[in-house]
């Protein structure tokens, strides 16, 4: 039996939030599968431990400090992408914080962390591609949204938000696309550094029931792969991954 087409050999592949939790398991799978995978995240020790054992296990990987907040910081990851492997193939948009409070806390120092990294991170990541998916005709954007895009619940009012932005923000940047593919990646709970640094002890307290059940980073890289490995004109748009046990 002849082997399947394999979609994600040699694409190159930028993937932001790559030092820890999905960005981390996904930057291997794809690796693993021939990708060329492109790592930013703001801790560059965890990043370049991750692109040697990427290269020792005979994948490629680039790493590249990048605070996705800003906007020249990103366009600098991606123009270095290009620079190495000639192209940009796809974005994975998966930087992210939650620090979980109630709004009556007032920790509007985090709300606009949230916003920034969340919202504006996703952003800035589109804006530095779109140029070149434009010039190649081609591409492919890869947001991380939640189940949060689909439920509220206390404590997570803003985190929610962020994350329904980022739903309508890929969904839009979806319609108005013919040749670029947008897929929204919403997990359920994962089992990630995600949280550490919540303030509130409510917070805290709601990350501890939520984290009763969840899966590992490896099922949502594998929701990642399954987009990327589509023929071109297949945009799978949305995939959701909850535990099996999950509610909501
Ligand atoms: N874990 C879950 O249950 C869950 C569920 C649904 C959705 N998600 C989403 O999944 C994504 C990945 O999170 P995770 O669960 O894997 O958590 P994680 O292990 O904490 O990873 C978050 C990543 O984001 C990076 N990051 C944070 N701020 C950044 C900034 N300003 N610039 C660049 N990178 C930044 C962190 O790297 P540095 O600190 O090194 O910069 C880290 O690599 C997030 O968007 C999160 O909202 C997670």
């Amino acid at each position: 039996m002849s082997n399947p087409i394999n979609h994600v050999e040699n694409k190159t592949v930028i993937i932001t939030g790559a030092s820890s939790g999905i960005g981390e398991a996904t930057a291997k799978l794809l690796a693993s599968r021939g990708a060329n995978v492109v790592l930013g995240a703001r801790r560059t020790e965890r990043l370049d431990q991750l692109a040697s054992e990427i290269e020792a296990s005979g994948g490629k990987a680039m790493a590249r400090a990048v605070d996705v907040t800003n906007g020249e910081s990103v366009e600098a990851l991606v123009y270095h992408a290009k620079n190495m492997f000639g192209r940009v193939d796809a974005i994975f948009n998966n930087a992210g914080v939650m620090p979980l409070s109630h709004m009556a806390e007032l920790k509007t120092d985090e709300w606009d962390n949230m916003i920034n990294v969340n919202i504006r991170g996703v952003l800035n990541g589109i804006a530095a591609v779109l140029p070149i998916f434009k010039e190649q005709g081609i591409g492919h954007v890869i947001n991380t949204a939640s189940i949060a895009a689909h439920v509220v619940a206390p404590s997570a009012a803003v985190y929610c938000a962020t994350k329904y932005a980022v739903w309508a923000i890929s969904e839009g940047l979806r319609q108005e696309s013919e040749n670029v593919r947008v897929t929204i990646i919403s997990p359920g709970v994962v089992e990630t550094e995600l949280g550490h640094d919540i303030t509130d002890e409510t917070g805290k307290e709601m990350l501890k029931q939520f984290r009763q059940i969840a899966l590992s980073p490896d099922a949502i890289a594998r929701a990642v792969l399954y987009a990327l490995d589509q023929p071109a004109d297949v945009d799978v748009n949305e995939v959701i991954v909850r535990p099996t046990a999950s509610a909501f």
